[in-house]
């Protein structure tokens, strides 16, 4: 009976499809779909790799750590690094066409230019400044509350630079939004790439070495590991504002139209 009612209905009530037309919807929602995925798998990883990969490391025989980590850091870095890099790309393209969004808006095609190219030089300044912050070394900048208010000062900074440079009447919230998650997320791509795939391939390497050739581990090997993991770290704690401030870009109109 009720089979024979939800034929009916389905027969009479056609679904409806109306797909949005234009080459820049289409491509935002296509680029919004693998940005989200990339994301996924890139967060994901950074997650397990301070949430349980780390902590079960530390607490395992070496015997087994030695077999286990070449073979499970050589896989996970892949996956790591590789979706981290496609995150941005894709990233940076849907930036681009709301910068561009904005400027035809304003009137003035060139300021996708100047926004971007203020964007990224502040971006990359805050990377450089954060830079020694991270490395291992010892007395008062080895104190985990030292590093943490002097990154976190100087994210904040960046972000309030960025907001400053890419304000205006016609800065939608989006705009803005992604300028400052977006940065933190240059942030945490560069530490992928400048800090912990350098970190990791020679630590797999040399514990491969020293399982299967009875290699000992260079002394170096201490400092990476902890450099490493001071660089994930960071990305972990970021990955929250910058979260929030992807989704708040169309969801939460806190910014847009400022002027500072
Ligand atoms: C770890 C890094 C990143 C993560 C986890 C991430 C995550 C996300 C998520 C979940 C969304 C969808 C939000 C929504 O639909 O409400 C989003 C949107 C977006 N992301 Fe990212 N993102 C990251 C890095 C970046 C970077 C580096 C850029 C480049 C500037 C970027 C640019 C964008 C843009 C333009 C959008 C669309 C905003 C809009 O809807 O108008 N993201 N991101």
């Amino acid at each position: 009976m009720i089979a024979s009612h939800v034929a009916a209905v389905a027969l009479f009530v056609q679904p409806h499809f109306s797909f949005p037309r234009g080459a820049v919807t289409n491509e935002e929602i296509g680029l919004r779909w693998i940005h989200i995925v990339a994301a996924i798998v890139w967060i994901g990883l950074l997650y397990f790799f301070n949430l349980v990969g780390t902590p079960v490391m530390q607490r395992i025989e070496a015997p087994v750590r030695g077999k286990v980590f070449p073979a499970l850091m050589s896989r996970a870095m892949w996956w790591f690094r590789w979706s981290a890099l496609v995150t941005v790309l894709v990233g940076l393209r849907y930036y681009w066409l709301i910068l561009a969004a904005d400027a035809s808006n304003a009137g003035d095609p060139s300021l996708t230019y100047r926004w971007f190219g203020w964007w990224l030089l502040i971006w990359i300044v805050a990377f450089a400044l954060i830079y020694p912050f991270q490395m291992p070394t010892k007395g008062l900048l080895d104190n985990a509350w030292v590093r943490a208010i002097s990154i976190a000062i100087i994210v904040i900074v960046a972000s309030w630079d960025t907001l400053v440079v890419n304000s205006g009447n016609f800065s939608s919230n989006a705009h803005l939004s992604i300028s400052v998650g977006g940065g933190m997320g240059l942030i945490l791509f560069f530490n992928v790439w400048g800090v912990v795939w350098r970190a990791q391939k020679r630590l797999i390497k040399w514990t491969r070495a020293a399982v299967e050739q009875g290699t000992p581990m260079p002394a170096e090997a201490a400092r990476l590991a902890r450099w490493s993991l001071i660089a994930s770290r960071v990305g972990f704690w970021l990955s929250f504002p910058l979260i929030f401030f992807m989704a708040a870009a169309e969801h939460y109109p806190f910014l847009g139209g400022i002027s500072i």
